[in-house]
């Protein structure tokens, strides 16, 4: 199969690559020409540990290529992705489908024979209607199908989500794309994937409901870490007891800071603006929205306690600034209030990121990078723990921090309060 992924963002990019290696021919597109050059010279704008090696392995093999003649790669293909991003619009919930729309019209210029042209991108229910709309101004219902194939990868664990998903979902009611679908994904359905053909329209609302159910998971298991810490339980007893139940399960019930990233926040809102359009209101997502976006206070709320409201000219450390782990991604990351929030109370910010520096930091004169933990931690008057990457699992506290009455607020909670407390360390956790 000749297959055309158009957008090399991380969806696009991620199942280019990965399809690939799967054996097809990928073109994967886009208009960013230095992009483009740097895909084709190995070098990758993400950070997702195993991603370099495999592309530049599938693109020695010739099975990958990368381009930005949009219009050669259509024609040239069989299988369309359309993989452009759907932010949320600047005014409002909504998802702007601009770049989707354009990307139909488009490809309506350049079929001439049979082509699947599929939505990857997180796209709202009606969204194929649209591109299916707009394609047939110009082109003949016969010569082709517009699908839904959502991608439910993780930043940090997008190959192997791609390669061992637990399910691929097809929504599509045309037999010839769903037996072309079936087979390309064959190799992963004779892994253990569940292969779900629905109709389109259930496809793209399965991709909003299954993350607007993972958000309000954690979002149920942060607000009960609220409850614990005032009746002294440890909240992952909770999660433990809780998600031994196979109904319930004990993915997604870690408790720690605001979740965040490109698609919890986005996809909650854009849900809830479809249901809206639809006069139906879904009041769980909605509260689910607001718990989480007062999580950052509530985080802040408890960095003032644990420095008993003396915030000026205290040196606060974060380990980890992302919105998760291995990942270099800050969109709506916690740290992204948080931070600003402590200088204008006039603390000093040190942080170190195994990803690196970030430039959303630089224009605050109160925050400075440490390219190494020893450096970053060692003046600390508290150490915040913003993410779970191991490189923070075995820190020596009692010997790299100098200034000795340090606290250490574990937002992820990787430490055992029970060991802090022998090494005589103020620690403070989520939901304990
Ligand atoms: C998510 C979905 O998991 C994925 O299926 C979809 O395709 C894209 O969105 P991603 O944004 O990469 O993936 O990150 P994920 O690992 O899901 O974490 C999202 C947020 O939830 C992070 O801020 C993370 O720290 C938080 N989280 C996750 C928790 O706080 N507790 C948990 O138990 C799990």
């Amino acid at each position: 199969m000749k297959l055309c992924m158009i957008g090399t963002g991380y969806v696009g990019l991620v199942s280019g690559v990965c399809f690939s290696d799967l054996g097809n021919d990928v073109i994967c597109v886009d208009k960013d020409l230095n992009k483009i050059e740097n895909l084709k010279n190995g070098i990758i704008p993400i950070y997702e540990p195993g991603l370099e090696e495999l592309l530049i392995k599938n693109y020695k093999n010739n099975r990958l290529r990368f381009s930005t003649n949009l219009k050669d790669s259509i024609s040239k293909s069989d299988i369309i992705f359309i993989c452009v991003g759907t932010p949320t619009k600047k005014n409002g919930n909504n998802a702007d489908l601009s770049q989707v729309y354009n990307v139909a019209k488009e490809i309506s210029k350049s079929i001439k024979r049979f082509k699947i042209i599929i939505t990857k991108s997180t796209v709202p229910v009606t969204t194929g209607d649209e591109i299916e709309k707009i394609i047939s101004k110009k082109v003949s219902k016969k010569l082709f199908s517009v699908v839904s194939n959502p991608e439910f990868l993780r930043e940090g664990d997008a190959i192997r989500d791609f390669t061992y998903p637990d399910r691929v979902v097809i929504g599509t009611h045309n037999k010839k794309s769903n037996k072309i679908l079936k087979n390309l994904y064959s190799p992963l359905i004779s892994k253990g994937a569940k292969y779900v053909n629905t109709s389109r329209r259930a496809a793209e609302l399965i991709k909003y409901a299954s993350n607007a159910f993972l958000a309000t998971k954690i979002t149920f298991i942060n607000e009960l870490a609220n409850l614990c810490e005032k009746i002294n339980v440890n909240i992952e007893d909770i999660s433990i007891g809780m998600g031994l139940d196979n109904r319930i399960g004990s993915r997604f019930l870690r408790a720690g800071p605001a979740y965040g990233g490109s698609c919890f926040p986005k996809d909650t809102k854009a849900i809830t603006a479809t249901a809206n359009k639809f006069k139906t209101n879904l009041t769980v997502i909605k509260s689910v929205i607001k718990s989480n976006e007062n999580r950052s206070s509530l985080m802040l709320k408890k960095v003032f306690e644990i420095l008993k409201n003396k915030i000026k000219n205290k040196n606060i450390c974060f380990l980890g600034v992302t919105f998760k782990a291995n990942t270099d991604d800050m969109r709506d990351s916690s740290s992204l209030t948080m931070i600003p929030a402590l200088i204008k109370k006039g603390a000093k910010i040190n942080y170190f990121d195994p990803t690196g520096e970030k430039l959303d930091f630089k224009k605050f004169n109160n925050v400075t990078f440490s390219n190494n933990i020893k450096d970053a931690i060692k003046k600390s008057d508290l150490i915040i723990i913003h993410t779970e990457w191991n490189d923070f699992k075995n820190i020596n506290f009692k010997k790299d921090v100098k200034n000795k009455k340090f606290s250490i607020f574990d937002m992820r909670n990787i430490y055992s309060a029970d060991k802090m407390k022998d090494n005589k360390i103020k620690y403070f956790s989520i939901g304990n």
